[in-house]
């Protein structure tokens, strides 16, 4: 019997992989991911089951589909409506730990003496304009039918930066990031070329890679972002830094090398940030290219790729001659769909310092990677323990822009020193507030520093007695 992928079926039922995985786990069929195959039987039921839930929300379409299966009519009904309770739930009213009673009637749509009706009825007397605590108004919106969510208190960090999780209505998705890793020379920036259509690698000095370089290209319509790496084993930080923040790494290894020590590196780095891998096989034009070598020594080294019965894709490319780079991307998107990544455009920003270094003329420049919110021209903002206000942002492509969203690499000027490279990055509401941090936070570092040199003295001081 032919079997069906699941990100094939999910395709068909117009749903993302991640989607029809949640829903195969109500069905209690349990699947890895979206490769992961399907008998054809199981495919058609779900098929016939999508066509039930629709035909559930449409009466126009009623009559079409009353057959003799009334037995698993009547079940698929069922699995249906708890899809369709979980789709609610999704949907649930957000309520902070307490709440103005005029307030929560806006929230959810109904009046303040309806409220005051149910209030009543718990045996609470509270106005219009007095609070009343979460779990009150939890027991009143689920009276009314609505699912609720309890609210996460805003959180300071202890320099005043607010982080403040973000409501799921407000999310929208955003691109992924993508860093590429691999072993010296084993072709990255070539891989980077060859999806760009540039020629980065012949223009760096000794043909090596000393920078995260940050690039982005757009593919049927969507943005990835790419982060290169450094292979060389100087770099490992670097390295550590591009798992932490991507997505999805993309590992190359040459295919007449095989896998080398810094593969390992980027394989545990990967790993450690439990950031799913592709491997691309590189340089299979090569007389000497042995991929099943390389599949070989990548399952010793914990990387079992799918044909070999594992859940890493792995695409046979070949950078200098283009082969195989449609392929590739076509599964890094397939891959970040199944991550369904969000992240919230309208609020102040944050991300993380890719690199930075002092430019004779332009003063501190660093490169940074927007994670969530939107970057505009004049935000003041905080990165580690430096500030600034953003005077002037350039995106990759070398072009001045104005504002950077959710999973956008720019270089930024107006820093008022260098800030590290790995450094969290916050916008602020204004500059006073940025420096006012900044000072607590250099404050703070002078503090350890004396405690590290006070505890040194100390101890040399015992070795003497
Ligand atoms: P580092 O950044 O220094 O770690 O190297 P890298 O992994 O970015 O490798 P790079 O792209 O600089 O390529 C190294 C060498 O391999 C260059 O001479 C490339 O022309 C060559 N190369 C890259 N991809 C291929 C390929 O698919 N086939 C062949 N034959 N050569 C390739
Ligand atoms: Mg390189």
């Amino acid at each position: 019997m032919s079997k069906v992928r699941v990100y094939q079926l999910a395709k068909e039922l117009g749903m993302s992989s991640k989607e029809l995985i949640n829903k195969l786990a109500e069905l209690d069929i349990t699947v890895t991911n979206h490769m992961s195959a399907l008998e054809e039987e199981t495919a058609d039921i779900l098929k016939e089951l999508y066509e039930v839930k629709r035909e559930d929300t449409n009466e126009k379409t009623e009559n079409k589909k009353k057959t003799n299966k009334k037995g698993s009519k009547n079940k698929k009904t069922k699995e249906a409506s708890k899809i369709e309770e979980k789709e609610h739930d999704q949907e649930a009213i957000m309520i902070p730990e307490t709440i103005v009673v005029q307030e929560f009637a806006n929230k959810i749509g109904k009046s303040v003496s309806e409220i005051i009706t149910k209030l009543i009825g718990l045996g609470v007397f509270a106005s219009a304009n007095q609070n009343i605590d979460y779990d009150v108004a939890a027991s009143i919106a689920l009276d009314f039918g609505m699912a609720v969510q309890k609210e996460e208190e805003k959180e300071e960090d202890e320099f005043g930066i607010e982080e403040i999780p973000d409501r799921p209505e407000d999310l929208k998705e955003r691109p992924p990031v993508i860093t590429v890793m691999g072993h010296v020379d084993h072709g990255k920036t070539s891989l980077l070329d060859a999806i760009r259509n540039t020629n980065v690698t012949s223009r760096e000095a000794g043909g090596i890679t000393q920078h995260i370089g940050a690039s982005e290209v757009e593919v049927n319509g969507k943005r990835i972002v790419f982060l290169d790496t450094p292979g060389h084993e100087a770099f490992t930080s670097m390295r550590a830094r591009g798992a932490s923040i991507t997505d999805i790494a993309i590992l190359v290894v040459a295919a007449d090398d095989g896998v080398m020590p810094q593969t390992k590196e980027a394989i545990s780095h990967a790993k450690a940030a439990g950031v799913p891998i592709i491997v691309a096989l590189n340089k299979i034009d090569r007389p000497n290219a042995n991929p099943d070598r390389v599949k070989q020594e990548l399952s010793e080294n914990g990387v079992l790729i799918e044909e070999w019965g594992g859940d890493t894709i792995c695409v046979p490319v070949s950078a200098l001659k283009g082969e195989g780079i449609d392929n590739l991307l076509e599964m890094i998107l397939l891959v970040a769909e199944m991550q369904e990544l969000k992240a919230n455009p309208n609020k102040l920003a944050s991300g993380t310092v890719i690199e930075a270094k002092l430019d004779k003329s332009r003063g501190p420049v660093a490169t940074i990677l927007v994670q969530n919110g939107t970057l505009k021209v004049g935000d003041s903002i905080v990165a580690g323990a430096v500030y600034g206000r953003i005077r002037a942002m350039v995106n990759d492509k070398g072009n001045n822009i104005k504002k950077a969203g959710p999973a956008t690499a720019v270089e930024i000027l107006g820093l008022s020193d260098v800030p590290e490279a790995g450094d969290r990055f916050n916008a602020v509401k204004e500059d006073k507030l940025a420096r006012q941090i900044v000072e607590k936070r250099r404050a703070k570092i002078r503090e350890e520093s004396l405690n590290a040199t006070a505890k040194v003295s100390l101890e040399d001081l015992f070795k003497h007695i």
